[in-house]
């Protein structure tokens, strides 16, 4: 016991506390109800009745000794804070920059959204994809172009297991699996072998829309479309279809909206014509539909495909594409409040 008091007495005299909370945690180490100190107190019944005078005298003074050391530390931090009462502890060290949403995200989630008005809901696929998904089952022939390894990134120089060039892979996941009615739309990264400059990269992102159900026919494709053009880019905006070929859809179209920077009247953005490409789309092809076991002599129905770089760039004319992948934070910080 004598040892053991002792001891204790050289720890507390030691004793250093950096701060409040630490001094505290020192207080109930030694000092609490069942800290070191009070704990020898509760022994000291069990001392020899001719040690109890020697020991009690130490033990008195150890426990006071602790109870002065404490307080004496503690009023050296409270000193110390209220030296200057300036000082607001409740401050960050140093101002926090926000983050902000990326400008394609800010897009593809507007784009998403008007769909999702109108009842479609978000399905998306593997971007490491296989040929079937991307080319065979979408109708594109032994020899299309599409294929060629200029274009596709195919992996490790197996023709079967290539990156998506796009987002149409989606439909035929989802398709294969659902049976009609389906109405998705299927946001993602694509990839092609482009050299990277100004107006081409070698990833960007497209937003894929799809919906299948009986006698679907070409209004219910072209109503979508102008719904989807006011909603983005105001209600004065107007559509044109144009004749297109894309091997999964038949017929197909490529629409264009009235140039939303001149209004239609003709601009160099537009390169006067008073229009600008935004979007292909069509019926869907019955082989397609075949393909992926849905009865094409019951249902029928319609896919789109738009690139989010095009659309942001319209929305905020970002003239090279590369900005987008840079991560400069000059570039970013100008969305900060877009959403
Ligand atoms: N997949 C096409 C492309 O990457 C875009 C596209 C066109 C998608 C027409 C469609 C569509 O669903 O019907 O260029």
């Amino acid at each position: 016991m004598l040892d053991k008091i002792k001891s204790l007495r050289r720890e507390v005299e030691n004793i250093k506390a950096a701060n409040a909370d630490e001094l505290e945690a020192l207080r109930i180490k030694y000092l609490s109800k069942k800290g070191e100190i009070s704990t020898l107190m509760n022994d000291f019944r069990n001392v020899a009745a001719e040690q109890k005078r020697e020991v009690g005298k130490i033990l008195n003074e150890l426990k006071e000794y602790a109870q002065n050391k404490i307080n004496e530390l503690k009023e050296g931090f409270e000193n110390t804070q209220t030296a200057d009462d300036n000082i607001d502890l409740t401050r960050t060290a140093y101002p926090v920059d926000l983050g902000s949403r990326h400008p394609l995200s800010i897009v593809k989630k507007e784009i998403c959204d008007i769909f999702a008005s109108l009842g479609f809901t978000i399905a998306e696929g593997p971007e490491i994809e296989d040929d079937w998904h991307v080319f065979t089952s979408l109708n594109f022939a032994e020899d299309h172009p599409a294929r060629d390894m200029q274009d596709t990134f195919f992996i490790r120089h197996n023709p079967e297991v290539l990156l998506r060039t796009h987002t149409s892979s989606v439909q035929t996941r989802v398709m294969e699996k659902q049976q009609p009615p389906i109405r998705i739309i299927c946001p993602g990264r694509v990839y092609r072998n482009e050299a990277i400059y100004y107006r081409a990269h070698c990833f960007f992102h497209q937003v894929e829309a799809l919906y299948i159900n009986k006698e679907v026919s070409f209004v219910d494709l072209k109503q979508a479309l102008l719904y989807f053009a006011k909603e983005m880019f105001g209600q004065d905006t107007k559509i044109r279809l144009r004749p297109s070929y894309f091997p999964f859809t038949e017929p197909s179209a490529e629409m264009d909206i009235s140039c939303n920077l001149c209004g239609g009247k003709g601009c160099p953005f537009c390169k006067h014509t008073g229009w600008v490409e935004i979007l292909g789309c069509g019926m869907v092809d019955p082989n397609v539909l075949e393909n992926c076991g849905i009865d094409s002599k019951v249902y029928s129905g319609y896919a789109l495909g738009m690139g989010i770089e095009r659309i942001t760039n319209l929305k905020y004319q970002v003239k090279d594409l590369r900005m987008f992948s840079e991560n400069d934070i000059r570039f970013l910080k100008q969305f900060e409040s877009a959403y």
